[in-house]
């Protein structure tokens, strides 16, 4: 899958507004973690790629970030990363998604 960047987000971003969701899909929903997100997961995704994850564990999301940061660079501080993890585990099961077939 490619990243949430240019034409491609903007497809998503309809596919998105067709069905219920919270709010705005580009921004992370308000909760404690959300200006975590903001700063270190838009660097190279919209927020909509995030949601549209199937649901993962919290251990499971800790596992991602940390992904991200070895990986791909993201420059989350270690320190930040069980909070994070905390808050994308609990968006991550509160939202409304789409059925997908990556399960
Ligand atoms: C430096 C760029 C970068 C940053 C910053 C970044 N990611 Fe990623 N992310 C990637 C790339 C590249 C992939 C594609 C990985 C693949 O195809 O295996 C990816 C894939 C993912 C996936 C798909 C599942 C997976 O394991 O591949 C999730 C979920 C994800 N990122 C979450 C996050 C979260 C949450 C953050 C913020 C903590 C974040 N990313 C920050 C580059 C980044």
């Amino acid at each position: 899958m490619s990243l949430g960047t240019g034409i491609f987000a903007g497809e998503i971003s309809k596919t998105y507004r067709s069905i219920t969701f919270p709010t705005d899909p580009f921004s992370f929903q308000s909760g404690k973690g959300q200006e975590v997100a903001n700063t270190y997961c838009l660097i190279c995704h919209s927020a909509d790629y995030i949601y549209m994850q199937p649901e993962h564990s919290e251990k499971k999301w800790k596992a991602i970030i940390t992904k991200m940061k070895r990986v791909f660079g993201c420059p989350i501080p270690q320190d930040q990363i069980p909070a994070l993890s905390t808050y994308l585990f609990q968006q991550n099961s509160v939202s409304k998604r789409p059925p997908t077939d990556s399960r």
